[in-house]
């Protein structure tokens, strides 16, 4: 199946190695707005829309992690990006090492936040699969509606009650067969812890203190096996600290940026 290439946007234009930003499932580049927008200095810094989600169309079968990782290789080449540091949020994460596996030389450095680097357990794949039917059979996002309530940390629920509704927003404009196509790559997705192990470039694993998807222990497991990982705690931020404490997290990636740039 031939497909249109997937859409990029570029929410800053400076200087130097450009920062690209991978999105979490069920959302779309504008996640990225604020940290991108926090980002001190003058980066260049592209979003990407993973497949099937926004305004990117959606890949051929089988559904998997690596279709969408070179999907954003050839997207990104089509921008005329051939090294970047690449940053992912949860499934944007699971995208990311897969470039740094299968394209090693686009990635200079890699953000990887509330994300982890093991495979599913049989357990929440078998929930993956039986959310992708939901949606395929309901032709609705309605199986994925209900995530903004375990996506954001105690912390933002109680104290920023917009960014419940901003994710409902966002989550309600995806196609049911992109959420499905989604769920299915992410399923099929193998450990790739041993991708950060072999990795010689800059990491930043962050992670927000209160994220009940991929916790503290996920990020500690990434962060002890890449070489050279920073590991950084977002207080106050959950499962979205992108989107919870976008300047704390730009920070984080503005340091990832300095550091892939010696
Ligand atoms: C995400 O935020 O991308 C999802 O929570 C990823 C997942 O379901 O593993």
């Amino acid at each position: 199946m031939t497909t249109a290439p997937l859409e990029t946007y570029t929410l800053r234009e400076g200087y130097g190695t450009p920062l690209v930003l991978l999105h979490g499932f069920p959302l779309d580049h504008r996640m990225w707005a604020d940290a991108a927008a926090a980002l001190p200095g003058e980066p260049t810094v592209v979003a990407v829309d993973l497949p099937g989600l926004g305004a990117s169309p959606l890949l051929g079968e089988p559904a998997s992690i690596e279709a969408s990782a070179d999907a954003a290789a050839a997207a990104l080449a089509t921008a005329g990006i051939t090294r970047a540091v690449v940053a992912g949020l949860s499934m944007g994460g699971y995208v990311a090492l897969a470039l740094a596996e299968r394209h090693p030389d686009l990635v200079a450095g890699l953000g990887l936040v509330d994300t982890k680097s093991t495979a599913d357990t049989e357990d929440a794949r078998a929930n993956r699969l039986r959310i992708a039917d939901e949606a395929t059979r309901s032709q609705t996002v309605d199986a994925v509606l209900g995530m903004p309530g375990v996506m954001l940390g105690e912390t933002s629920k109680a104290a920023r009650k917009h960014l419940t509704a901003r994710l409902e927003e966002w989550i309600r404009g995806q196609r049911p067969d992109g959420v499905a196509w989604s769920q299915r790559a992410m399923a099929s997705r193998p450990d790739r812890t041993h991708v950060l192990e072999g990795f010689s470039g800059p990491v930043a694993v962050v992670v927000g203190e209160e994220d009940a998807i991929t916790p503290v222990p996920e990020a500690e497991h990434m962060a002890a096996a890449a070489p050279s990982a920073q590991l950084v705690q977002v207080p106050g931020a959950g499962h979205m600290s992108a989107v919870e404490e976008p300047a704390a997290v730009a920070d984080a990636l503005a340091d990832l940026l300095a550091r892939s740039s010696v």
